[in-house]
């Protein structure tokens, strides 16, 4: 036994959270290792939709454990809200949701900064994040001088670290907050809401590197579900208009402490089309009555923030990078029957870039900002496929699709979805 990880392949939204509650059954244990609250993934079981920030997608599934790994930053109000909210529900998450000590905790001050500096940074354009404080809260982990992780909260000398912190960030935050929302950074008031914080998910928190190391060796088998998508990596997305985590497959040893020898499985998940939320450059956006038609049908609004996503066609270059990044086995594509309506479908297979050809995903967002699509177009299926269960009752055109998906991407789609339902799936896998 070992690890499956399931990998956004675009932009974010891509529905990790449907396919790893359809998946966790299989599995020990559950783990979110990175991101934080700006994340927001749907369940969606018989008439009850879940809207899922902090805690992993497998609560649904019965006592299997689900872990909030050190890679993820946490804002404990919101993780707090969320336990309750799903407690109301008739599910009962501290029974088997495990947090680690190592994660660092979004303060008070993360959201004053990070609406203090979600300015244009290139050419005018601002980054757009989700205002959850978690570039801030990155920021300062890997700064290590002003970070609060799970366990400060339960240390003896939280009333001082504290109190120096709410200073030293006074200092700085002056010069480039509303004062407004400086009022709200009062070190003992902030020091009580630690309290609080401790006494409701202290009890949940535990040394979850060791814990996942001696599961794996008893024989347990892992399922990491990856917040964002590969295309907002750190490292190897659209920089700067990316989040502060390592949201491609490179990113789960990292943040879970699953060494990659156990992970045998990627399952890349990617929609028939592509959306974006957010700035930053997306060449197959479609600003016409085509984009919007797949926002109406695909209900593209941000699970976390409720902003309209941005939506346009399927990107062969860029999905086809970050297989290869994210080290995919199988595709799982959603939202085949968003596709249902259309006459043609357009898929890029490659940029120009000014006056030449690549196929190369480029490194520079400015360069991506300059690549126009070059498009293949394929004939619609015009039939609604939401019924659709088996991949030989697909229309011929729907399954020309899949094949010509998998063909560009050399990939081999292991998992299709036709809908939010759990039903609404067809394993090939
Ligand atoms: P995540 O962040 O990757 O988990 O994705 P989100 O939950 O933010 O967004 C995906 C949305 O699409 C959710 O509202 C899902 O309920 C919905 N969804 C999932 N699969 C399908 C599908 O195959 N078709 C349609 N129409 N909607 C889907
Ligand atoms: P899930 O897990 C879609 C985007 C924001 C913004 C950029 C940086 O639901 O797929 P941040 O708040 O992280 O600093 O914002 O990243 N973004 C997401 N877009 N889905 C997400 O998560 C996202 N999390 C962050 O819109 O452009
Ligand atoms: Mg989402």
């Amino acid at each position: 036994m070992a690890a499956t990880c399931v990998i956004g392949l675009q932009w974010g939204d891509e529905a990790k959270g449907k396919l790893v509650d359809l998946l966790a059954p299989r599995h020990d244990i559950v783990v979110r290792y990175q991101g934080g609250a700006n994340a927001g993934h749907t369940v969606v079981s018989g008439s009850e939709v879940y809207k899922l920030h902090h805690i992993p997608s497998g609560i649904l599934s019965g006592s299997i454990a689900n872990v909030i790994a050190p890679g993820v930053v946490i804002e404990p109000s919101m993780l707090i809200r969320e336990i309750e909210g799903l407690e109301a529900r008739g599910i009962e998450p501290r029974k088997n949701l495990l947090i680690s000590e190592r994660a660092h905790i979004v303060m008070p001050w993360h959201f004053i900064e990070d609406k203090a500096t979600n300015r244009a940074v290139v050419a005018g354009e601002s980054i757009g994040t989700t205002n959850r404080g978690i570039g801030p809260c990155y920021r300062d982990k890997i700064g290590r001088t002003h970070a609060f992780r799970i366990a400060d909260l339960m240390s003896d000398n939280l009333k001082a670290k504290v109190t120096d912190t709410v200073a030293a960030k006074l200092d700085v935050l002056r010069h480039i907050a509303d004062p407004a929302d400086l009022e709200t950074l009062n070190a003992d008031k902030i020091y009580d809401q630690c309290r609080v914080w401790a006494k409701s998910i202290g009890s949940l928190s535990i040394d979850s590197t060791n814990y996942l190391l001696d599961e794996l060796d008893a024989g347990k088998s892992l399922l990491m579900e990856g917040a964002q998508g590969s295309l907002l990596d750190i490292d190897h997305g659209t920089y700067p208009f990316v989040t502060s985590s390592n949201a491609s497959g490179v990113g789960v040893s990292a943040g879970s402490g699953v060494p990659a020898r156990w992970i045998n499985r990627v399952i890349g998940v990617t929609k028939a089309y592509s959306t974006r939320v957010g700035g930053g450059p997306f060449p197959t956006e479609l600003s016409d009555e085509t984009g919007q038609k797949i926002r109406d049908i695909g209900r593209e609004y941000g699970t976390t923030t409720g902003r309209p996503r941005r939506c346009g066609w399927f990107d062969a270059v860029a999905v086809r990078y970050t297989a290869r990044l994210s080290g995919v086995h199988y595709l799982s594509l959603m939202m085949m029957d968003v596709l249902s309506h259309f006459d043609s479908i357009q898929v890029c297979v490659a940029y120009d870039l000014r006056g030449q050809r690549i196929t190369r995903f480029p490194c520079l967002a400015e360069d991506l900002r300059d690549c126009v699509p070059i498009y293949e177009t394929m004939p619609g299926w015009n039939t609604d496929v939401s019924g659709v269960r088996k991949l030989e009752d697909f229309p011929l055109n729907a399954r020309k699709y899949i094949e010509r998906i998998e063909e560009l991407i050399s990939v081999p789609v292991g998992v299709l979805s036709v809908g939010p339902d759990r039903e609404q799936t067809i394993f090939l896998i």
